[in-house]
Protein backbone atom coordinates (compact mmCIF):
# COMPACT_ATOMS: atom_id res chain seq x y z
CA UNK A 1 0.00 0.00 0.00
CA UNK A 2 1.48 3.58 -1.18
CA UNK A 3 -1.02 5.86 -1.09
CA UNK A 4 1.70 8.97 -1.91
CA UNK A 5 2.08 6.98 -5.06
CA UNK A 6 -1.66 6.30 -5.99
CA UNK A 7 -2.18 9.66 -5.33
CA UNK A 8 -0.61 10.79 -8.72
CA UNK A 9 -2.91 11.61 -11.41
CA UNK A 10 -1.87 9.56 -14.68
CA UNK A 11 -0.41 11.76 -16.65
CA UNK A 12 -1.87 10.36 -19.93
CA UNK A 13 -5.08 12.60 -18.44
CA UNK A 14 -5.12 15.94 -20.63
CA UNK A 15 -6.54 18.89 -19.34
CA UNK A 16 -7.11 20.79 -22.29
CA UNK A 17 -9.02 23.36 -23.86
CA UNK A 18 -11.46 26.17 -22.04
CA UNK A 19 -14.20 24.43 -19.71
CA UNK A 20 -17.76 24.35 -20.39
CA UNK A 21 -19.58 27.36 -18.89
CA UNK A 22 -22.15 28.22 -17.43
CA UNK A 23 -21.90 25.56 -14.53
CA UNK A 24 -25.51 26.84 -13.60
CA UNK A 25 -27.14 25.58 -16.73
CA UNK A 26 -25.91 22.11 -17.24
CA UNK A 27 -28.20 20.01 -20.33
CA UNK A 28 -26.77 16.42 -19.39
CA UNK A 29 -25.27 15.85 -15.71
CA UNK A 30 -23.38 12.44 -15.27
CA UNK A 31 -24.23 11.09 -11.44
CA UNK A 32 -22.91 8.13 -9.91
CA UNK A 33 -23.91 6.25 -6.68
CA UNK A 34 -27.46 7.10 -7.58
CA UNK A 35 -28.34 3.72 -5.70
CA UNK A 36 -26.97 4.29 -2.14
CA UNK A 37 -28.06 6.49 0.21
CA UNK A 38 -27.50 10.19 -0.79
CA UNK A 39 -27.75 9.24 -4.72
CA UNK A 40 -31.57 9.30 -5.01
CA UNK A 41 -31.76 12.89 -3.09
CA UNK A 42 -29.06 14.33 -5.62
CA UNK A 43 -31.00 12.89 -8.31
CA UNK A 44 -33.90 14.23 -7.47
CA UNK A 45 -32.40 17.62 -6.51
CA UNK A 46 -30.72 17.85 -9.13
CA UNK A 47 -33.73 16.85 -11.53
CA UNK A 48 -35.86 19.86 -9.75
CA UNK A 49 -32.88 21.90 -9.96
CA UNK A 50 -31.85 21.70 -13.29
CA UNK A 51 -33.42 21.36 -16.75
CA UNK A 52 -30.75 18.35 -17.50
CA UNK A 53 -31.01 14.58 -18.44
CA UNK A 54 -29.37 12.63 -15.85
CA UNK A 55 -27.20 9.39 -17.07
CA UNK A 56 -26.58 7.51 -13.88
CA UNK A 57 -23.63 5.23 -13.90
CA UNK A 58 -24.56 2.25 -12.22
CA UNK A 59 -23.95 -1.43 -11.85
CA UNK A 60 -26.70 -3.14 -14.06
CA UNK A 61 -27.24 -5.70 -16.79
CA UNK A 62 -28.71 -3.38 -19.06
CA UNK A 63 -30.85 0.12 -19.37
CA UNK A 64 -33.81 -1.49 -18.63
CA UNK A 65 -32.50 -3.52 -15.81
CA UNK A 66 -30.54 0.06 -14.73
CA UNK A 67 -34.12 1.95 -15.17
CA UNK A 68 -36.00 -0.86 -12.77
CA UNK A 69 -33.22 -0.34 -10.33
CA UNK A 70 -33.42 3.56 -10.09
CA UNK A 71 -36.92 3.55 -9.95
CA UNK A 72 -37.10 1.03 -7.24
CA UNK A 73 -34.67 2.59 -5.30
CA UNK A 74 -36.31 6.41 -5.63
CA UNK A 75 -39.78 4.37 -4.57
CA UNK A 76 -37.98 3.12 -1.56
CA UNK A 77 -36.95 6.36 -0.72
CA UNK A 78 -40.36 8.11 -1.36
CA UNK A 79 -39.05 9.98 -3.63
CA UNK A 80 -40.42 8.60 -7.27
CA UNK A 81 -42.18 10.76 -9.56
CA UNK A 82 -43.79 9.68 -13.05
CA UNK A 83 -42.13 12.63 -14.84
CA UNK A 84 -38.27 11.77 -14.13
CA UNK A 85 -38.21 8.96 -16.26
CA UNK A 86 -37.91 10.43 -19.73
CA UNK A 87 -35.09 12.29 -17.81
CA UNK A 88 -33.46 9.27 -16.87
CA UNK A 89 -30.27 7.70 -18.61
CA UNK A 90 -28.55 4.70 -16.80
CA UNK A 91 -25.64 3.55 -17.83
CA UNK A 92 -24.37 -0.23 -17.08
CA UNK A 93 -20.67 0.25 -15.98
CA UNK A 94 -18.78 -0.48 -12.46
CA UNK A 95 -16.41 2.39 -10.81
CA UNK A 96 -13.63 -0.24 -10.15
CA UNK A 97 -12.84 -1.26 -13.71
CA UNK A 98 -11.02 1.06 -16.39
CA UNK A 99 -12.68 3.39 -18.39
CA UNK A 100 -15.94 2.80 -15.68
CA UNK A 101 -16.47 -0.74 -17.17
CA UNK A 102 -17.52 1.03 -20.65
CA UNK A 103 -16.25 0.59 -24.34
CA UNK A 104 -13.97 3.18 -25.65
CA UNK A 105 -17.02 4.30 -27.59
CA UNK A 106 -19.39 4.74 -25.29
CA UNK A 107 -16.61 6.44 -22.53
CA UNK A 108 -16.01 8.73 -25.54
CA UNK A 109 -19.75 9.29 -26.15
CA UNK A 110 -20.29 9.87 -22.40
CA UNK A 111 -18.04 12.39 -22.21
CA UNK A 112 -18.91 14.37 -24.87
CA UNK A 113 -22.59 14.44 -24.31
CA UNK A 114 -22.41 15.53 -20.36
CA UNK A 115 -21.44 18.53 -19.62
CA UNK A 116 -21.24 18.37 -15.60
CA UNK A 117 -20.15 15.59 -13.12
CA UNK A 118 -21.53 14.62 -9.64
CA UNK A 119 -18.87 12.01 -8.98
CA UNK A 120 -21.03 10.95 -5.52
CA UNK A 121 -20.49 7.28 -5.79
CA UNK A 122 -17.77 5.12 -3.93
CA UNK A 123 -17.62 1.66 -1.90
CA UNK A 124 -18.57 2.79 1.90
CA UNK A 125 -17.35 -0.02 4.14
CA UNK A 126 -15.20 0.68 7.38
CA UNK A 127 -14.08 -2.64 7.41
CA UNK A 128 -12.43 -3.29 4.32
CA UNK A 129 -8.47 -2.81 3.85
CA UNK A 130 -7.23 -0.05 1.59
CA UNK A 131 -6.39 -2.86 -1.07
CA UNK A 132 -10.17 -3.82 -1.25
CA UNK A 133 -11.21 -0.35 -1.26
CA UNK A 134 -8.65 0.89 -4.27
CA UNK A 135 -10.45 -0.19 -7.33
CA UNK A 136 -14.03 1.39 -7.06
CA UNK A 137 -12.36 4.37 -4.80
CA UNK A 138 -9.76 5.68 -6.23
CA UNK A 139 -8.94 3.88 -9.43
CA UNK A 140 -12.80 4.60 -10.47
CA UNK A 141 -12.11 8.23 -9.47
CA UNK A 142 -9.23 8.67 -11.49
CA UNK A 143 -11.70 6.75 -14.37
CA UNK A 144 -14.18 10.02 -13.91
CA UNK A 145 -11.22 12.02 -14.07
CA UNK A 146 -10.33 10.88 -17.01
CA UNK A 147 -14.10 11.29 -18.07
CA UNK A 148 -14.20 15.03 -17.10
CA UNK A 149 -11.54 16.14 -19.52
CA UNK A 150 -12.10 13.73 -22.30
CA UNK A 151 -13.70 15.60 -25.38
CA UNK A 152 -14.19 18.99 -23.22
CA UNK A 153 -13.46 20.01 -19.78
CA UNK A 154 -16.40 19.57 -17.58
CA UNK A 155 -17.07 20.41 -14.01
CA UNK A 156 -16.56 17.80 -11.16
CA UNK A 157 -18.09 17.95 -8.04
CA UNK A 158 -16.72 14.96 -5.93
CA UNK A 159 -18.33 14.24 -2.78
CA UNK A 160 -15.31 13.37 -0.51
CA UNK A 161 -16.03 13.58 3.81
CA UNK A 162 -14.62 14.99 6.34
CA UNK A 163 -13.06 12.09 7.42
CA UNK A 164 -9.78 13.07 5.29
CA UNK A 165 -9.14 15.05 8.16
CA UNK A 166 -8.87 12.12 10.66
CA UNK A 167 -4.99 11.82 11.36
CA UNK A 168 -3.14 13.21 13.97
CA UNK A 169 -1.60 16.37 12.77
CA UNK A 170 -5.16 17.50 12.24
CA UNK A 171 -6.64 16.17 15.72
CA UNK A 172 -3.67 17.67 17.56
CA UNK A 173 -4.99 21.17 15.98
CA UNK A 174 -8.42 20.25 16.53
CA UNK A 175 -9.87 21.88 13.83
CA UNK A 176 -9.58 21.99 10.36
CA UNK A 177 -10.67 24.50 7.70
CA UNK A 178 -11.75 24.28 4.48
CA UNK A 179 -8.54 25.18 2.04
CA UNK A 180 -6.91 23.08 4.85
CA UNK A 181 -4.54 20.39 2.83
CA UNK A 182 -5.62 17.16 4.30
CA UNK A 183 -2.63 15.46 5.88
CA UNK A 184 -1.86 11.91 5.51
CA UNK A 185 0.31 9.62 7.55
CA UNK A 186 0.33 6.67 9.29
CA UNK A 187 -1.99 7.58 11.97
CA UNK A 188 -5.03 8.05 9.12
CA UNK A 189 -6.10 4.81 10.10
CA UNK A 190 -8.46 2.75 8.20
CA UNK A 191 -9.25 1.12 3.95
CA UNK A 192 -12.20 3.55 3.68
CA UNK A 193 -10.23 7.21 5.02
CA UNK A 194 -7.42 6.07 3.36
CA UNK A 195 -9.17 5.44 -0.08
CA UNK A 196 -10.88 8.61 0.32
CA UNK A 197 -8.01 10.33 0.72
CA UNK A 198 -6.13 9.14 -1.87
CA UNK A 199 -9.43 9.63 -4.36
CA UNK A 200 -9.36 13.39 -2.85
CA UNK A 201 -5.94 14.22 -3.83
CA UNK A 202 -6.30 12.90 -7.57
CA UNK A 203 -9.61 15.40 -7.71
CA UNK A 204 -7.36 18.20 -6.04
CA UNK A 205 -4.22 17.28 -8.31
CA UNK A 206 -6.60 17.19 -11.14
CA UNK A 207 -8.25 20.88 -10.09
CA UNK A 208 -4.03 22.08 -10.51
CA UNK A 209 -3.93 20.95 -13.59
CA UNK A 210 -7.20 22.78 -14.97
CA UNK A 211 -9.85 21.12 -14.41
CA UNK A 212 -13.04 22.71 -12.70
CA UNK A 213 -13.56 20.82 -9.93
CA UNK A 214 -15.67 21.19 -6.59
CA UNK A 215 -15.18 19.00 -3.64
CA UNK A 216 -17.97 18.73 -1.13
CA UNK A 217 -16.93 16.96 2.59
CA UNK A 218 -19.94 15.76 4.59
CA UNK A 219 -20.00 14.94 8.46
CA UNK A 220 -21.40 11.36 8.56
CA UNK A 221 -25.23 11.03 6.91
CA UNK A 222 -28.15 9.58 8.45
CA UNK A 223 -31.20 9.24 6.54
CA UNK A 224 -33.69 11.82 5.14
CA UNK A 225 -34.96 14.35 7.59
CA UNK A 226 -38.19 13.84 6.49
CA UNK A 227 -38.71 9.91 6.25
CA UNK A 228 -35.64 8.78 8.48
CA UNK A 229 -35.38 6.11 5.63
CA UNK A 230 -31.82 4.39 5.35
CA UNK A 231 -29.71 1.16 5.38
CA UNK A 232 -28.80 0.69 9.10
CA UNK A 233 -25.11 0.43 8.36
CA UNK A 234 -24.38 3.73 10.70
CA UNK A 235 -22.87 2.91 14.06
CA UNK A 236 -25.44 5.28 15.68
CA UNK A 237 -28.58 2.67 14.47
CA UNK A 238 -26.31 0.21 16.36
CA UNK A 239 -25.53 2.15 19.51
CA UNK A 240 -29.67 2.79 19.47
CA UNK A 241 -30.55 -0.65 19.03
CA UNK A 242 -27.80 -1.69 21.91
CA UNK A 243 -29.19 1.09 24.55
CA UNK A 244 -32.57 0.28 24.00
CA UNK A 245 -31.58 -3.76 24.81
CA UNK A 246 -29.81 -2.91 27.40
CA UNK A 247 -31.92 -0.12 28.89
CA UNK A 248 -29.19 1.87 29.32
CA UNK A 249 -26.99 4.20 27.83
CA UNK A 250 -22.92 5.02 27.91
CA UNK A 251 -21.96 8.73 29.20
CA UNK A 252 -20.42 10.83 26.96
CA UNK A 253 -19.95 14.23 27.04
CA UNK A 254 -19.08 14.79 23.32
CA UNK A 255 -21.15 16.15 20.61
CA UNK A 256 -22.78 13.79 17.59
CA UNK A 257 -22.73 15.74 14.31
CA UNK A 258 -24.90 14.49 11.74
CA UNK A 259 -26.66 15.97 8.29
CA UNK A 260 -29.59 13.95 6.92
CA UNK A 261 -29.14 12.80 3.62
CA UNK A 262 -31.69 14.62 1.53
CA UNK A 263 -29.62 17.65 3.47
CA UNK A 264 -26.56 17.26 2.14
CA UNK A 265 -28.27 16.45 -1.53
CA UNK A 266 -29.70 19.81 -1.65
CA UNK A 267 -26.85 21.81 0.03
CA UNK A 268 -24.42 20.28 -2.71
CA UNK A 269 -26.73 20.82 -5.70
CA UNK A 270 -27.18 24.57 -4.63
CA UNK A 271 -23.43 24.96 -4.39
CA UNK A 272 -22.98 23.31 -7.57
CA UNK A 273 -24.91 25.72 -9.69
CA UNK A 274 -23.50 28.85 -8.88
CA UNK A 275 -20.25 29.48 -10.97
CA UNK A 276 -18.43 31.18 -8.35
CA UNK A 277 -18.13 27.53 -6.32
CA UNK A 278 -15.50 25.91 -9.15
CA UNK A 279 -12.81 25.22 -7.78
CA UNK A 280 -13.46 25.57 -3.96
CA UNK A 281 -13.92 22.70 -1.43
CA UNK A 282 -17.00 22.93 0.75
CA UNK A 283 -17.56 21.34 4.40
CA UNK A 284 -21.07 20.43 5.39
CA UNK A 285 -21.58 20.31 8.88
CA UNK A 286 -24.24 20.42 11.34
CA UNK A 287 -24.45 23.80 12.31
CA UNK A 288 -26.16 23.16 15.61
CA UNK A 289 -24.67 19.43 16.63
CA UNK A 290 -26.31 17.94 19.78
CA UNK A 291 -24.37 16.41 22.75
CA UNK A 292 -24.73 12.26 22.49
CA UNK A 293 -26.29 12.51 26.12
CA UNK A 294 -29.25 14.49 25.10
CA UNK A 295 -29.67 12.94 21.74
CA UNK A 296 -29.71 9.50 23.81
CA UNK A 297 -31.86 11.09 26.56
CA UNK A 298 -34.37 11.72 23.90
CA UNK A 299 -34.90 8.27 23.35
CA UNK A 300 -35.98 8.34 27.42
CA UNK A 301 -39.22 10.59 26.07
CA UNK A 302 -39.92 9.17 23.20
CA UNK A 303 -40.79 5.79 25.58
CA UNK A 304 -37.82 4.23 26.02
CA UNK A 305 -36.60 4.11 29.82
CA UNK A 306 -32.88 4.55 29.68
CA UNK A 307 -30.34 4.89 32.66
CA UNK A 308 -26.76 6.61 31.80
CA UNK A 309 -24.09 4.15 33.07
CA UNK A 310 -20.02 4.73 32.81
CA UNK A 311 -18.89 4.10 29.07
CA UNK A 312 -17.00 1.02 30.59
CA UNK A 313 -19.62 -0.07 32.37
CA UNK A 314 -22.10 -0.10 29.14
CA UNK A 315 -18.83 -1.63 27.34
CA UNK A 316 -18.61 -3.89 29.58
CA UNK A 317 -22.84 -5.18 29.81
CA UNK A 318 -22.51 -4.91 25.64
CA UNK A 319 -20.21 -7.66 25.92
CA UNK A 320 -22.30 -10.02 27.88
CA UNK A 321 -24.96 -9.27 26.10
CA UNK A 322 -23.28 -10.14 23.25
CA UNK A 323 -22.33 -13.55 24.92
CA UNK A 324 -26.38 -13.97 25.94
CA UNK A 325 -27.74 -13.49 22.06
CA UNK A 326 -24.99 -14.41 19.72
CA UNK A 327 -27.29 -14.99 17.25
CA UNK A 328 -27.38 -10.50 17.01
CA UNK A 329 -23.79 -10.54 15.49
CA UNK A 330 -23.84 -6.96 16.03
CA UNK A 331 -23.64 -6.89 19.42
CA UNK A 332 -20.18 -8.06 19.42
CA UNK A 333 -18.99 -6.29 16.18
CA UNK A 334 -19.90 -2.97 18.36
CA UNK A 335 -18.81 -4.05 21.57
CA UNK A 336 -15.29 -4.75 19.39
CA UNK A 337 -16.04 -1.90 17.75
CA UNK A 338 -16.53 0.78 21.02
CA UNK A 339 -13.61 -1.29 22.81
CA UNK A 340 -11.78 1.97 21.34
CA UNK A 341 -13.40 4.58 22.35
CA UNK A 342 -12.17 7.00 19.34
CA UNK A 343 -13.98 4.96 17.09
CA UNK A 344 -16.85 6.67 18.39
CA UNK A 345 -15.05 9.98 16.96
CA UNK A 346 -14.79 11.20 20.75
CA UNK A 347 -10.81 12.70 19.73
CA UNK A 348 -13.41 15.36 18.24
CA UNK A 349 -12.68 17.71 15.68
CA UNK A 350 -14.05 21.05 14.39
CA UNK A 351 -14.83 21.65 10.74
CA UNK A 352 -14.55 25.60 9.49
CA UNK A 353 -17.14 25.82 6.97
CA UNK A 354 -17.12 29.56 5.78
CA UNK A 355 -17.62 28.69 2.01
CA UNK A 356 -20.50 26.48 2.60
CA UNK A 357 -22.23 28.98 4.75
CA UNK A 358 -21.41 31.90 2.54
CA UNK A 359 -22.93 29.86 -0.70
CA UNK A 360 -25.82 28.57 1.50
CA UNK A 361 -27.03 31.63 3.22
CA UNK A 362 -30.19 31.03 4.39
CA UNK A 363 -31.31 29.39 1.25
CA UNK A 364 -30.93 25.77 2.31
CA UNK A 365 -30.92 25.00 6.61
CA UNK A 366 -29.68 21.97 7.82
CA UNK A 367 -32.66 20.83 9.99
CA UNK A 368 -32.02 20.83 13.81
CA UNK A 369 -31.22 17.73 15.72
CA UNK A 370 -34.25 17.91 17.93
CA UNK A 371 -36.68 15.65 19.04
CA UNK A 372 -38.97 15.53 15.25
CA UNK A 373 -35.92 14.39 13.49
CA UNK A 374 -34.81 12.02 16.22
CA UNK A 375 -38.31 10.38 16.51
CA UNK A 376 -38.66 10.40 12.68
CA UNK A 377 -35.37 7.80 13.01
CA UNK A 378 -37.22 6.01 15.78
CA UNK A 379 -40.54 5.68 13.92
CA UNK A 380 -38.67 3.92 10.62
CA UNK A 381 -36.24 1.91 12.87
CA UNK A 382 -39.34 0.73 14.48
CA UNK A 383 -41.24 0.20 11.25
CA UNK A 384 -38.28 -2.35 10.34
CA UNK A 385 -37.53 -4.14 12.79
CA UNK A 386 -33.93 -2.37 14.15
CA UNK A 387 -35.53 -1.76 17.69
CA UNK A 388 -38.92 -2.83 19.58
CA UNK A 389 -41.64 -0.30 19.56
CA UNK A 390 -41.55 0.93 23.06
CA UNK A 391 -43.14 -0.26 25.89
CA UNK A 392 -46.58 1.18 27.16
CA UNK A 393 -46.31 1.94 30.90
N1 LIG B 1 -22.61 7.89 4.53
C1 LIG B 1 -21.83 8.76 5.16
O1 LIG B 1 -21.89 8.92 6.40
C2 LIG B 1 -20.88 9.64 4.36
C3 LIG B 1 -20.22 10.70 5.02
C4 LIG B 1 -19.35 11.51 4.30
C5 LIG B 1 -19.15 11.28 2.94
N2 LIG B 1 -19.78 10.24 2.33
C6 LIG B 1 -19.56 10.05 0.87
O2 LIG B 1 -20.79 10.28 0.23
C7 LIG B 1 -20.91 9.46 -0.92
C8 LIG B 1 -22.22 8.69 -0.87
O3 LIG B 1 -22.20 7.87 0.31
P1 LIG B 1 -23.43 6.92 0.66
O4 LIG B 1 -23.52 6.83 2.15
O5 LIG B 1 -24.63 7.33 -0.13
O6 LIG B 1 -22.89 5.53 0.12
P2 LIG B 1 -23.71 4.19 -0.13
O7 LIG B 1 -25.06 4.27 0.43
O8 LIG B 1 -22.82 3.06 0.27
O9 LIG B 1 -23.85 4.18 -1.73
C9 LIG B 1 -22.72 4.01 -2.55
C10 LIG B 1 -23.13 4.10 -3.99
O10 LIG B 1 -21.95 3.89 -4.79
C11 LIG B 1 -22.22 2.84 -5.69
N3 LIG B 1 -21.04 2.04 -5.98
C12 LIG B 1 -20.21 1.43 -5.10
N4 LIG B 1 -19.28 0.73 -5.76
C13 LIG B 1 -19.55 0.88 -7.08
C14 LIG B 1 -18.97 0.37 -8.27
N5 LIG B 1 -17.89 -0.44 -8.24
N6 LIG B 1 -19.48 0.75 -9.45
C15 LIG B 1 -20.56 1.55 -9.51
N7 LIG B 1 -21.17 2.06 -8.43
C16 LIG B 1 -20.67 1.72 -7.22
C17 LIG B 1 -23.26 1.96 -5.01
O11 LIG B 1 -23.89 1.18 -5.97
P3 LIG B 1 -24.60 -0.23 -5.64
O12 LIG B 1 -26.00 0.13 -5.25
O13 LIG B 1 -24.52 -1.00 -6.90
O14 LIG B 1 -23.82 -0.87 -4.52
C18 LIG B 1 -24.15 3.04 -4.41
O15 LIG B 1 -24.99 3.57 -5.38
C19 LIG B 1 -19.67 8.57 -0.93
O16 LIG B 1 -18.73 9.11 -1.81
C20 LIG B 1 -19.16 8.64 0.50
O17 LIG B 1 -17.77 8.43 0.54
C21 LIG B 1 -20.65 9.43 2.99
Amino acid sequence: MDLQADKVLDTAILFQGPPLKPASNPEAILLTGATGLVGPYLLKALLHRTKADIYCLMRCGDQAEGMRRLKDHLVLHALWQEEFEPRLFPVAGDLSKPLLGLTEALFTSLATKVDSIYHNGALVNFLYPYSALKAANVLGTQEVIRLAARSRLKPLHFISTVAVFFSRTHFQRGVAAENDPPQCDETLKGGYKQSKWVAEQLVLNARERGLPAVVYRPVRILGSSKTGIMDFKDTLCHLIKACIALGKYPRLDTLIEYLPADYVAEAVVHLSLQERSLGRIFHLCNPAPVSYKSFLQELNSLGYPLQEIPYDHWVLELEQLAARQPQEKIYSFLALFLRDSNNLLLQQMRFESQNSRAGLGNEVVCPPTDAKIISTYLTYFQKNGLIPAPSIS
